[in-house]
């Protein structure tokens, strides 16, 4: 059995005391539930060390990395200083990086391995841009960004790794993918990873969903077979909607 995950991403929200506050609500609420699924957040740096002291079930993410080791990168946050906040996780690859950032395929691939190389599990995300969608390209485009990222790994790295896939037109919009389009394209995902690393890898990758994933339609796209969860950014700065969603398993 897959691992069932729901983690939400904070983005740039709240204060480091509203973060502290936000944690607290979110254990209150999920300290009954058991069904299974494991809670992470991702909050912003500066809130990491904090909202670990206040986590009890829940585990701990960053969501991003620096591509370099250490040394003169003003303003940059390594890998290692990352996991010595006892994070156990870091989201790579978010659109918002992609996009605004300008972060490419090759700043990924670094990324993802500094992250591992420090006992780190990156929350790999992929998916394509709207009009990637309408011109039919969006197999093509998680294919690239898989190939490209993250398939320099070896079998026993990749094996760490969670996979998000966000269409980006679905991100902060309202808008979701469709129960049937989150599973059409998951699956194209997990047999794409099974042609390169096989199919017992591919059946141990957790591939979680996001953009736009809410209580109301968790439980629709939780049911495919290959959605094992998913990555949550508004719906994860409201405790009762983060828990609605963990509790549609
Ligand atoms: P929303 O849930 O706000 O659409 O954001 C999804 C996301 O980008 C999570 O990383």
């Amino acid at each position: 059995m897959r691992q069932k995950i729901v983690a939400g991403n904070w983005k740039m929200n709240t204060t480091l005391q509203e973060g502290i506050a936000l944690a607290q609500e979110v254990e209150a609420l999920i300290a009954g539930v058991n069904n299974g699924a494991k809670v992470i957040v991702c909050t912003p740096f500066i809130h990491l060390t904090e909202v670990k002291k206040v986590l009890k079930k829940a585990a701990l993410g960053a969501q991003n990395c620096a591509s370099e080791v250490s040394g003169a990168y003003t303003g940059e946050v390594s890998a290692a200083m990352v996991k010595s906040t006892g994070a156990e996780y870091v989201i790579l690859g978010h659109s918002e990086r992609r996009s605004y950032y300008h972060e490419d395929d090759a700043m990924l691939a670094k990324k993802t391995k500094l992250a591992l190389a420090n006992g780190l599990i990156p929350i790999f995300c992929i998916g394509e841009l709207l009009s990637e969608r309408e011109s039919g390209k969006h197999f093509d485009v998680v294919k690239s960004q898989l190939e490209k990222g993250l398939f320099d790994l070896s079998e026993e790295d990749f094996k760490k790794i969670v996979l998000a896939y966000e269409p980006v037109w679905a991100i902060g919009t309202g808008k979701t993918a469709s129960s049937a389009q989150a599973q059409e394209i998951h699956k194209f995902i997990r047999d794409t990873v099974a042609a390169k690393y096989g199919q017992a890898v591919a059946d141990l990758i957790p591939i979680l969903y996001g953009g736009s994933c809410k209580p109301s339609n968790a439980k629709e796209l939780f049911e495919n077979p290959d959605v094992d969860g998913g990555l949550i950014g508004g719906a994860a700065l409201v405790a009762s909607d983060f828990n609605g969603i963990i509790t549609a398993f």
